[in-house]
């Protein structure tokens, strides 16, 4: 099974942004989980992380055909992107939506997801073993199939 996990702006500067409410893990902290669940789940799993949206969108769209699963934080564009949003319903590869911090009991600004409207599963607030979930979530699914 190949997962792919994308990561939108400002995931790369995890561990120094604001870490009283994204945490003190690192975004090398969160690549070791990513690599370490692969592992453990003897899964094939790629992560791409990208401040771009359109390089996001062209990443879902290559995603076409070769990947069983997608987990995906867009982060400040998971409130504001319809692109990314349709590349997801596009492409229809079972999505996860992960957010870091519980964005529920955040601003009013970030109560909306539209990526979230194209994925079968949001993980928030759960830090960066989010992830991990949604990579589970992924693997459990595709073995009913
Ligand atoms: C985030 C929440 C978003 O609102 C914010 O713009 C982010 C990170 C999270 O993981 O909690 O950059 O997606």
């Amino acid at each position: 099974m190949k997962i792919l996990v994308l990561n939108g702006p400002n995931i790369n500067m995890l561990g120094i942004r604001e870490p009283d409410i994204y945490g003190k893990q690192t975004y090398h902290n969160l690549l070791q989980l990513i690599q370490d669940t692969a592992k453990q789940e003897s899964l094939e799993i790629e992560h791409y992380q990208s401040n771009h949206e359109g390089a996001l969108v062209d990443k879902i769209q290559d995603a076409y055909g070769k990947f069983d699963g997608i987990v995906i934080n867009p982060a400040a564009y998971t409130h504001t992107s319809i692109a990314i949003l349709d590349a997801l319903k596009a492409v229809s590869i079972p999505a996860v939506e992960i957010h870091i911090s519980d964005v529920s009991k955040r601003e009013a600004f970030r109560q909306v997801s539209y990526a979230g409207l194209a994925c079968e599963k949001s993980i928030i607030g759960q830090g960066i073993d989010g992830y991990r979930q949604a990579i589970l979530y992924l693997k459990e699914k595709y073995a009913k199939k």
